[in-house]
């Protein structure tokens, strides 16, 4: 057990796919990017991170003097260790254009390696600041295959890694879905494969999918992300219908944020951030880059 912590001295940041108890206590709640961006602004000593561990460590990353908290220690994003040192270091060797584009769903030593970060909500425009022509994207190649999409004056090369839930989406199931929801409309996240996100309405971020939703004249909405968003869907569109792809579309590393994992933070229980210096040193320098040009 670690020191307790002050309720008033902590910003409780959670995730849209966070257990929806966790995000009604929540100080905030948001995508990837606002969140990382909530905690570079914080004037709390304490940031208590209701997501995955990726999450926590960018916080960490880009506040090293405040103290960071993941209520809960093994809930790990499956998609952040999904590619090679190796590979980034022999592409960067055979092409000296070349950008290190990662997304923020990785580890910190992959940050590390990086000349930029990217989240969902703002590869799009990141990438199409960077000086270089050729972009390596890792680990999402189905995000890194969206964003080439959006930039055909560059030239991609895709790392192999991906989301095994937003994956695992298949154009059948979405057709099914549409079928049994006629006229919904459908918003995709771009971790799902290329042919599912070709039958979308719009593509983006958690956050993205909710604001669009939000403005939509339509009534009637099928999502293609983690079932958690539908949480903050229905409290900001009452007399709105939403509906996920498939039932199962749940990420259980984000469901272990319980409750009573929150609470217990306060009492000492949780596990503190703590990133290498080596590593957090060069992984901020590519994380603040993307603050500077994702804005
Ligand atoms: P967002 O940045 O869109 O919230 O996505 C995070 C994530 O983990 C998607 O699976
Ligand atoms: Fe990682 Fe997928 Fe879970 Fe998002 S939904 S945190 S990408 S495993």
């Amino acid at each position: 057990m670690g020191e307790s912590i002050r309720r008033e001295d902590a910003l409780v940041l959670a995730h849209y796919y966070v257990p929806d108890a966790v995000q009604a206590a929540a100080d905030f709640v948001g995508d990837s990017f606002a969140l990382a961006r909530k905690a570079k602004e914080s004037d709390k000593p304490v940031i208590v991170f209701c997501g995955v561990s990726f999450m926590g460590e960018s916080a960490k990353i880009l506040c090293p003097e405040k103290k960071v908290v993941l209520p809960v220690e093994d809930a790990h994003c499956a998609m952040a260790d999904m590619a090679a040192d190796a590979d980034i270091l022999r592409l960067k060797e055979r092409i000296p254009d070349l950008a290190v584009v990662t997304y923020v769903n990785s580890s910190a030593r992959l940050k590390a390696l990086s000349d930029v970060i990217v989240t969902s909500s703002n590869a799009v425009k990141v990438v199409s600041r960077m000086p270089q022509k050729n972009i390596y994207f890792i680990p999402d190649k189905n995000l890194g295959a969206y964003v080439a999409s959006q930039l055909p004056e560059k030239t991609f090369y895709l790392g192999w890694g991906c989301c095994p839930i937003h994956n695992a989406t298949t154009l059948e199931e979405v057709r099914r879905a549409k079928e049994a929801h006629p006229g919904a409309l459908f918003l995709a996240h771009p971790e799902c494969p290329a042919a599912v996100c070709r039958e979308a309405a719009y593509i983006g971020s958690t956050a993205g999918i909710i604001a669009f939703a939000e403005q939509s004249r339509a009534r009637s909405f099928l999502v293609g992300t983690e079932a958690g968003t539908l949480y903050e869907l229905r409290r900001r569109c009452p007399g709105k219908e939403f509906f996920v792809t498939r039932e199962s579309f749940v990420c259980a590393d984000m469901k272990k944020i319980t409750p009573a994992a929150l609470e217990a933070v306060f009492a000492g229980g949780g596990t503190e951030v703590s990133v290498p210096e080596e590593i957090a040193q060069k992984a901020r320098i590519a994380l603040e880059r993307m603050l500077e040009l994702g804005a």
